[in-house]
């Protein structure tokens, strides 16, 4: 590894499995320490003594004010700074795809668009006094594609409008991340989305009907779907001094599912 994070504090929602802990593991291969934030305190708790002196875990509920607020004072109290914020904790693995109910709709938002405005409210205020920062918003090309309709023709008894409120919220991190961008560009600290594929995780795993993966890697240019490592490259970049000037933008990291213009 060539240490591009060499000295830098970063902070990683949902880092205790799937992808996040991916990008726990990478980013202190890169030479930074790591504040693993998540709900889950053992699975957390766990990544983090894995990783030793360069991790900590910090328990949290990004949906949730207070805790989020904590977290931030837990991070700054170990660390004495924070460098990059990966929003990566989403509801995606326990997400429930039968309930409709509008308090769930709005509970996978509180979760995956509030969550992250909160972290972003609570430690870009340290960046914007550094003068440097950089903000990485995991969304998905789940907000790009009919991701119903690709599913196939269903069942009508089992149609429901709950199935894809996920993919509402993950176009909703776009909107997000331009805000963030123009409000922080001015001050060094710059705010991207990374958008990715399918990739096989247990969440996945849980998630995904069988076959639905077959469609995916059929779609995409490279004709497979990514491990939680084919993340972690762009993600390093855009934590890192070399994306200084790439700010308000998303990349898709799907072996080109989908190609935005
Ligand atoms: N796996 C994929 O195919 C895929 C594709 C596109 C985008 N994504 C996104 O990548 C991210 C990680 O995906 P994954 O496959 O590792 O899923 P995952 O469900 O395993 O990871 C989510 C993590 O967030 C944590 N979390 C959930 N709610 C939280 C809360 N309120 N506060 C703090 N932590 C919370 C969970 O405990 C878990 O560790 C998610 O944002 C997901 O939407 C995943």
């Amino acid at each position: 590894m060539t240490g591009r994070l060499d000295g830098h504090v970063a902070v990683v929602t949902g880092g205790g499995g799937g992808i996040g802990e991916a990008y726990c593991r990478r980013f202190v291969d890169e030479g930074a320490k790591v504040a693993v934030v998540d709900i889950g305190r053992e699975q957390g708790s766990e990544v983090a003594e894995s990783l030793g002196d360069d991790a900590v875990f910090v328990h949290c509920d990004i949906s949730d004010e207070t805790s989020v607020d904590a977290c931030r004072d837990a991070v700054l109290e170990t660390f004495g700074t924070v460098d990059c914020l990966v929003n990566n904790a989403a509801l995606y693995g326990e997400l429930d795809l039968g309930d409709q109910s509008v308090d769930y709709l709005r509970h996978v938002y509180d979760v995956n668009v509030i969550g992250q405005w909160l972290m972003c409210r609570a430690f870009a205020p340290t960046m914007v006094r550094k003068g440097r920062g950089r903000i990485v918003n995991i969304g998905s090309i789940a907000g790009y594609l009919p991701l119903g309709a690709l599913a196939g023709p269903g069942d009508p008894e089992a149609w429901s409008l709950g199935n894809y409120a996920y993919q509402q919220t993950k176009f909703a991190v776009l909107g997000l991340t331009r805000q963030l961008a123009g409000e922080l560009g001015k001050y060094g600290v710059t705010a991207n989305t990374i958008a990715p594929g399918l990739v096989m995780t247990p969440a996945t795993d849980k998630q995904v009907p069988g076959g639905f993966d077959q469609v995916f890697a059929d779609m995409s240019a490279s004709k497979r779907n990514s491990q939680a490592e084919d993340m972690c490259g762009p993600v390093v970049f855009l934590a890192s001094d070399d994306s200084a000037m790439v700010n308000g933008q998303v990349i898709c990291v799907d072996g080109g599912n989908v190609m935005p213009a």
